[in-house]
Parts: structure tokens; C-alpha cells; sequence
């Protein structure tokens, strides 16, 4: 199938062909597949999973855990249960925060980098203001890639956790996280990549990143909000104590048995719907659609668009990677990037302005009113790139 036929399976492209969607950065569009599992489960499958023992009960349980089978393989995980299932990627980072403090001790530290989105650093500043574990964080070069030139000074022994985003959302730089993990390994860190961007633009293989953790959401990979998933060792899960407490993940209150992973770090009745809805997406790109072609499509509409807004006055683009794949931030000389945002919301070009979620970078930038970010995904095509520019001038017309 090609892109002008994937493109028919996104409702809302469909219904609004107007509407020029540029933000998949922040929710990707989804896919009608996702839609019609979530119809189909409370139509005629609605049930709890791991509590009933009447078929529907068996069913849900039987289709959920199936969902997780699929999720491992999607990820190459060795076993289902090394997979865990959160309601978003920053439920999963603050779960990891929460059950690997435990594995650290006063003076400890703590690797970040410098373009954290807010939920990979918040919850670890956080608990090393309690214990006294120390943060750093790699430095980020003026073209918007991580200085790994003096790595070894920050990657030491000392370093119990390395957490970092594979791709960044502010910027859309693919950070090497198959490196950076060979070398966090050599010190023997932990570590734990945020994958909420990458999820949707390549194939995802935690055997070989050999990462620790992984996490991302599933409303950025086409499919519905509130489902997010963690991918973890499975000896690392074995010696972690649960985050939340609750109904179903326990064997025995009284004595505080808790049940094995995943289920132990899954309390309370999960989202079924949403990973159902994420397994029919998973199913769906593996039938129908490549990650090459994917990627291949949204590099094109990428370059198209680093071309075509050279051409708007005073443009900058803020981070310029070449490992760039989907996601371009860029400002305009004395215009505050909200104003523009809105005013290219008023022409139905939908972009995402300010800081992010990732103040310290732009902070770092000395980008007090942040960027603009155009971020494209397979449903895109290039009049959506032109139409962005077009929609630029004439914002600058009126605020200039
Ligand atoms: N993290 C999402 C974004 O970058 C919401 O917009």
C-alpha cells in the first residue's frame, strides 16, 4: 500500500481535508482501525480483565494479554511480560523515577540531557532533592544535537541511571541511542529511553538498542489516548518493588505478596479499550505499511519544508540535525511565537508554539517566547508544507 492510500484510513483526514495538520509531534491523527476496535470491545466484548470468570470475562483477559504479546513483539522484547502498560509516556517515566529510587543511595547520579522533555526530568529532580542524588545533564551542541565530546566526564561510574530521549520534541533530533547505551553500559548505569517520538517514525528493537527501559504512548503511534507502555528487562522488573497499590497486583494483602511483572506494576483496572485499539494499530502497520516508507515520506515533506520557508523573512531554524526526520522548530525574528501559532490557526494550519514542555532547552537558547514547531506524519502531504509557508507570510504580513 502507499502513502496516498494510508492516508484514506485516517478519519479525521478524511472528514477535514482542509485542515492542515502539522502537530502530530504532540498527538499523531488516528487511524480508523483504532476507532473500530474501541466500537467493536464496548459494543459486544465490554468486560474487566483478570477478575470475571464468565467467557466475556476470559475474552477480555485473553484479548489484553494478547495485546501485550503484540506490543513485545513489535518492540523485539524477548518475553510479553517484560512489557507494562501506563496510562502515558510520563506515567512511565515517573513509575521508573518512583521504583528505581530505591536502587540508589545518597550521592548517586543521575544522567540527563539537556533536551529533556519536562517529564524526564521533573520526577528525577524530584526525588534527588529528597535523597540527595545528583543530577547532570549532557549539553546540547547550537545546531540542536547532544555534545558527546567530552561524554566520558559526565558518563562515570557514578552514574546509577542514564535516561534520555531518542528523538527530541522540541528540536526532532535522533539522538544515537544504540552509542550512548554501549556507553552507559560501561559504566553500568541503568538506562531508559524516552521513545514517545521516535515510536511512530522508526522500528523499534529494544534487543538490539539493548536498553533497560523504553517507553512511549500509544496516541503518538496512531492510536487513542490514555495507554502508554514500558518496556523493561525482565530480570530488572524481578527486583523491582510495585508504584502503585491497589486491586490486581497483589496475591495476598495480608501478607503483601504482590503478583510477578508485569502485573504488580499494573494496579487497578487498566485502559483495555486503548490497548486493544494500540495492538489493532500495531497489527495494521505491520500488514500494511513499512517504517522505511514511513520514515522515507516524512524526511521528503521535511526537506520540502526546510526549503520552502527559507524563503519567509527572518525565518531560523532552531536545531538543524540532519538526523531530523519529522519534526522542524524554527522562530521569526521580533514575532512571538504564539502570535504566529494563532495566526496560522486561523488559516487552519495547525503548529504547536512555545517552549515545548522542554523550558531549559529553549532557556538554553535564550528563547524566551520558544519556537514554532511544524511536525509532519504519514497523512501529510507536500501541499500541507506549502500551504504552511503561504500561511508564514501572511502572518508576518499582519504582525510586521
Ligand atoms: N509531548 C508532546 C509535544 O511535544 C505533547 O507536543
Amino acid at each position: 500500500m502507499n502513502i496516498k492510500e494510508i492516508q484514506k484510513y485516517f478519519p479525521q483526514v478524511q472528514k477535514h481535508p482542509d485542515f492542515i495538520y502539522l502537530d502530530s509531534a504532540s498527538t499523531t491523527l488516528k487511524l480508523q482501525t483504532a476507532l473500530d476496535r474501541i466500537q467493536q470491545f464496548y459494543t459486544h466484548e465490554a468486560s474487566n480483565v483478570h477478575r470475571g470468570s464468565d467467557p466475556l470475562g476470559i475474552h477480555a483477559t485473553d484479548l489484553y494479554e494478547e495485546s501485550r504479546q503484540i506490543v513485545a513483539e513489535f518492540l523485539s522484547a524477548k518475553h510479553p511480560e517484560e512489557i507494562v502498560f501506563t496510562r502515558s509516556t510520563t506515567e512511565g517515566l515517573n513509575l521508573l523515577a518512583y521504583v528505581l529510587q530505591l536502587q540508589l543511595k545518597e550521592g548517586d547520579e543521575i544522567l540527563l540531557t539537556q533536551m529533556e522533555h519536562h517529564s524526564n526530568f521533573l520526577p528525577w529532580q524530584i526525588l534527588a532533592q529528597k535523597h540527595g542524588f545528583k543530577i547532570k545533564y549532557l549539553p546540547v551542541t547550537s545546531e540542536g544535537e547532544l555534545d558527546l565530546s567530552n561524554i566520558d566526564q559526565f558518563l562515570t561510574s557514578k552514574v546509577r541511571i542514564f535516561s534520555f530521549v531518542h528523538q527530541s520534541n522540541a528540536l526532532g533530533t535522533l539522538n544515537p541511542a544504540k552509542k550512548l547505551i554501549q556507553k552507559a553500559k560501561e559504566v553500568g548505569a541503568i538506562t531508559i529511553v524516552d521513545s514517545a517520538q521516535s515510536c511512530s517514525t522508526q522500528e523499534i528493537d529494544v534487543k538490539e538498542l539493548d536498553c533497560d527501559f523504553l517507553v512511549f504512548s500509544a496516541h503518538k503511534l496512531f492510536s487513542t489516548f490514555g495507554v502508554g507502555v514500558i518496556y523493561g528487562k525482565k530480570e530488572l522488573w524481578e527486583q523491582l518493588e510495585p508504584y502503585q497499590t491497589g486491586g490486581g497486583m497483589v496475591l495476598d494483602s495480608v501478607k503483601r505478596i504482590w503478583a510477578k511483572p508485569p502485573h504488580c506494576f499494573e494496579a487497578g483496572t487498566p485502559a483495555i479499550s486503548g490497548v486493544l485499539a494500540l495492538s489493532a494499530v500495531i497489527k495494521f502497520l505491520k500488514k500494511n505499511i513499512s517504517f522505511d516508507e514511513i520514515l522515507k515520506h516524512e524526511k521528503h515533506l521535511l526537506n520540502t519544508a526546510e526549503d520552502v520557508l527559507k524563503e519567509v523573512p527572518q525565518l531560523k531554524f532552531v536545531g538543524v540535525s540532519p538526523t531530523r526526520i519529522n519534526t522542524l522548530s524554527f522562530i521569526i525574528d521580533g514575532l512571538h511565537s504564539d502570535d504566529l501559532a494563532l495566526i496560522l490557526g486561523r488559516q487552519k494550519v495547525a503548529v504547536r508554539s512555545g517552549h515545548h514542555c522542554c523550558q531549559p532547552l529553549m532557556d538554553h537558547y535564550g528563547l524566551k517566547s520558544g519556537t514554532v514547531r511544524a511536525s509532519f506524519s504519514v497523512y501529510n502531504k507536500e501541499e500541507d508544507v506549502l500551504a504552511l509557508k503561504q500561511a508564514l507570510l501572511k502572518a508576518v504580513d499582519i504582525l510586521t
